[in-house]
């Protein structure tokens, strides 16, 4: 058992990868807060978890404004005691090119995807720090963050700072024990807003097959673990070795 006795938030918790990194958790011994906006997803995933012999309680928060985020935090230390694990997972995109994205569509992507793991961070890490036992911290960021796309503008900027939020939080929190680290998924399970898994989206990695949300949530295991100790502000990639290959380089 990776986490007994551990206490880990994650959010966006009620579908694909999310939801399979609260199962991993819970099955090694984490009583999992299981939080999302979708009140029916969420405690779906709860209640797989119980039944399955592990410890879980669905919390709903929209993770876009802050009072929501403050209230979730102080909730879960209210029903468990203590925040110990946080994984920033919940994000949207906007699927949009800049000229066809509102600004007022640019910013729930911001809100969301970008302002949200800072704010989580910093409520949960003031749980961690008057708990007085440290913590893990993981963002879930996306190649999207790394390389530009004909489309989602606001997904790509907000994913590109989730990479570099980490780096500051990973110091301001290294005095207090907290690690933070990142991951950095490429098409896993379904695309990000989706219910279905597309078996027509091409694979182009060196693994021959689609990521399966399982491959991320065993990463973010690791990087929750004491197997990881020695890593801190690192963005692990969990793309199959796509982001190795180069276009027209081959
Ligand atoms: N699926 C992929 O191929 C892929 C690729 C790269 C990065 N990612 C990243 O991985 C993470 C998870 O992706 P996914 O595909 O599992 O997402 P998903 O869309 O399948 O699930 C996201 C969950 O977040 C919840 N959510 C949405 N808005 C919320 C809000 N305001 N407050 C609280 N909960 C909210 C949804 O209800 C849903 O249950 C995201 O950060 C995403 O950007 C995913």
């Amino acid at each position: 058992m990776k986490l007994k006795d551990q206490v880990a938030i994650v959010t966006g918790a009620g579908r694909n990868i999310g939801e399979d990194t609260s199962k991993l958790f819970a099955s090694e011994g984490a009583t999992v807060a299981v939080v999302d906006l979708d009140r029916a997803r969420g405690e779906k995933v709860a209640a797989d978890i119980v039944a399955a012999g592990g410890k879980a309680k669905a919390f709903v928060c929209d993770v876009g404004k802050e009072d929501d985020i403050k209230r979730c935090v102080d909730e879960v230390k209210a029903a468990f005691g203590r925040v110990d694990i946080l994984v920033n997972n919940a994000a949207i995109s906007d699927n949009k090119n800049m000229f066809e994205v509102t600004t007022e569509e640019w910013n729930r992507v911001l809100a969301i995807t970008l302002t949200s793991p800072f704010l989580f961070s910093k409520y949960a890490a003031k749980a961690m720090i008057d708990g007085g036992h440290g913590g893990k911290i993981v963002n879930v960021s996306s190649t999207s963050g790394y390389y530009g796309r004909d489309r989602a503008i606001a997904y790509t900027a907000a994913k590109g700072g989730v990479v570099n939020l980490t780096k500051s939080l990973a110091i301001q929190l290294a005095p207090h024990k907290i690690r933070v680290n990142a991951v950095v998924p490429n098409k896993i399970g379904s695309p990000v807003g989706k219910d279905e898994f597309d078996p027509t989206r091409p694979v182009l990695n060196l693994v021959g097959r689609p990521g399966v949300p399982m491959d991320l949530a065993r990463a973010a295991l690791f990087l929750v673990s004491d197997d990881s100790e020695f890593i801190v502000g690192a963005a692990l990639f969990i793309d199959g070795g796509c982001t190795t290959l180069m276009p027209g380089n081959a």
